[in-house]
């Protein structure tokens, strides 16, 4: 999604915005723009397309002089994504430069008010608006404090915002609802931005700004009011991840980096929390008591963070023995859930802002429930307002399709259901000991895994022409295969739908014809038998199979079909977090062999935080 940076200091803006932008190109944008603060005249410059259109133009910013500024990378939600739409956007006056990311649900009331008053406007943007009645309130009042308040009353929707006015060359302004916005605290300088990775280079003293809020920078510091305008101190944090980690390293793609940090990742995730063959979460604030009284439970999460969900509800059940009921939170929002005083609502995010996942999760907190998220982003929205956290710890995630934050927070909810169930008597002593090995087991055998990816290159090779695939499994492997199907999909931008293998006859089954390419996951034991009974099915019907199973099995898988993969054998509930890994490979290069822009799949955002 749209991304934010600001700086104000003693060195020239213009370069340091563009530097930030860059390091928000991962979240995905089509247009970019900076507006620069300089000889008490606002400069601006903005094109569609990537940022190296933005660079050229500015002559990688040199053209543009002055100290103070704010910059841009546009996700269009309102209006195409061309150059006019592009942010920041001025004001009539011009003296007034917006940029925003969110959605601003009254604009179109607020547009008609300004047109009524003779305002004209150039872009279809919400944003422009937003430029424009700060004018408004300005040009009435004299007093740019006082009208950025107004202003903020009066707007409905989500924003993150950053805004410059030539009158006041040496401050920033900076607000923020529903939409993450943070602080970089320098020497001699201040900085702003959506996501942390922007400041890294320049910062680690960071604060995280909440919803209502209104803060001012200039290089002397940061003054911040909360919703009544009163000052007010903030808690710092400091940033202790390395540059590097939000660097490819040599690696083609970031995905590519990432999938390779998994074993790493899911050990830094686990092994901590594991001592003496115990699972001890530390950073859980429930009481055993509390445990024991959990009503309901409800996984609450979008895209893959969901598909974690749909594993840690077969995973989940089977260790506490209770009903898990795992919603989009997309859909909960809405759906007047049955939650309340004494359930329990896992939410699971990487970037810690899904819009959606959010809104949830507020929606369950006002009904009473309490809030146990699992996330990666330290001091994201989602993880300051919940009553718990269990971080992920994966470190930076940059590539828009997620791996390592996939495989974390699976590990942590197994961690979790361990945990709950032995408190809840429902683990037997041999699950609990045979899952805590595995666990700690699963970094080298994912090591093993990924010394597959020849191979794994070789199939996709002969894949790559394809243009409908279907995923299918049973159990954990259907859960599995919904995100096997959605990382193919969203970057080698084949058509792909996963099925529950017991469904296929009741409808899908008509779709598969001579040579469809269906990929059949058959690692989970109990249902192997059942897996090859849908092979020969869809074999039936011309399908070229590619299956994924267990290392003791993949002789006999192989007999039956046009390609095999495998995972080492491990205890069931776990077998996910291996087959996940060549899952991601085969998407990884099918992609590649396609020509995608792998990190950057089109019409896609890193952080989803519009709905
Ligand atoms: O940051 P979140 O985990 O809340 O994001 C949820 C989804 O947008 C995300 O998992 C998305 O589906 C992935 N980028 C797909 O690879």
């Amino acid at each position: 999604m749209c991304g934010i940076v600001g700086f104000v200091g003693a060195e020239q803006a213009a370069p340091i915005l563009l530097d930030g932008l860059r390091r928000l190109e991962y979240r995905g944008y089509d247009s970019a723009g900076i507006a620069v603060c300089g000889g008490g005249e606002l400069q601006i410059k903005k094109s569609r397309g990537r940022l190296a259109i933005l660079s050229e133009l500015t002559h990688d910013g040199t053209d543009l002089s002055g100290t103070l500024g704010i910059g841009h990378t546009r996700w269009a939600t309102h209006g195409a994504p061309n150059d006019v739409n592009a942010h920041p956007h001025l004001s009539r006056s011009g003296r007034i430069a917006v940029v925003h990311n969110g959605i601003i649900e009254n604009y179109a009331e607020l547009k008609e008010q300004l047109l009524n008053k003779g305002y004209t406007f150039r872009s279809e943007t919400d944003t422009e608006v937003v430029a424009q009645l700060l004018d408004y309130y300005y040009d009435g009042c004299g007093d740019f404090f006082e009208a950025v308040t107004c202003l903020l009353n009066a707007l409905e929707g989500a924003y993150a915002l950053g805004i410059v006015c030539a009158d006041y060359p040496d401050r920033l302004y900076a607000a923020r609802k529903d939409a993450p916005l943070l602080l970089g605290y320098g020497e001699g300088a201040s900085y702003l931005a959506s996501d942390v990775t922007a400041l890294i280079r320049y910062t680690r003293d960071i604060v995280y700004m909440d919803d209502g809020e209104l803060a001012i920078l200039s290089d002397r510091g940061v003054r911040i009011y909360d919703r009544q305008m009163r000052p007010i101190e903030k808690e710092h944090h400091h940033i202790d991840w390395e540059i590097d980690a939000a660097e490819k390293g040599g690696y083609a793609h970031f995905m590519l980096k990432e999938i390779m940090e998994q074993p790493r990742a899911v050990r830094e995730a686990t092994a901590a929390r594991i001592q003496g063959g115990r699972v001890v979460l530390s950073d859980l604030t429930m009481t055993p008591e509390q445990i024991r009284a959990i009503g309901k439970i409800y996984i609450v999460a979008c895209g893959s963070s969901y598909h974690v969900g749909m594993v840690g509800k077969y995973n989940l059940e089977r260790m506490l023995r209770r009903t898990v009921e795992v919603c989009l939170a997309s859909e909960f929002r809405y759906s007047d859930p049955i939650v309340g005083e004494g359930d329990l609502v896992i939410v699971i995010s990487q970037s810690g802002e899904t819009l959606d996942t959010m809104a949830a999760l507020r929606e369950a907190k006002k009904r009473g429930a309490r809030i146990l998220s699992i996330v990666n982003v330290v001091g994201s929205s989602i993880a300051r307002e919940s009553d718990d956290v269990l971080y992920t710890w994966a470190g930076p995630e940059i590539a828009v399709a997620t791996t390592k934050a996939y495989s974390t927070q699976m590990a942590v909810l197994n961690l979790l259901g361990v945990y709950f169930g032995d408190i809840m008597g429902t683990v037997d002593y041999e699950t609990y000991t045979d899952m805590v090995r595995g666990i700690l087991a699963l970094p080298e055998q994912m090591e093993r895994v990924l010394e597959q990816g020849a191979a794994i290159h070789e199939l996709a090779k002969r894949c790559a022409h394809h243009e409908d695939v279907f995923f299918i499994g049973r159990n954990l492997d259907y859960a599995l295969s919904l995100e096997g199907s959605l990382k193919l999909k969203e970057i080698s931008y084949i058509h792909s739908e996963a099925y529950a293998s017991g469904e296929l006859k009741h409808g899908t089954i008509s779709l598969v014809e001579d040579g469809t390419l269906v990929i059949a996951l058959a690692t989970y034991g109990p249902l192997f038998d059942k897996a090859m009974s849908n092979v020969e099915e869809v074999q039936a019907r011309g399908a070229q199979v590619l299956a994924l199973t267990t290392g003791d099995r993949a002789d006999a898988m192989a007999e039956q079909v046009d390609m095999v993969l495998s995972v080492p054998e491990t205890e069931p509930m776990l077998l996910p977090q291996l087959g996940v890994v060549p899952l991601q490979m085969f998407a990884y290069y099918i992609a590649l062999e396609r020509g995608c822009d792998i990190d950057k799949p089109r019409n896609l955002a890193k952080s989803v935080t519009v709905e």
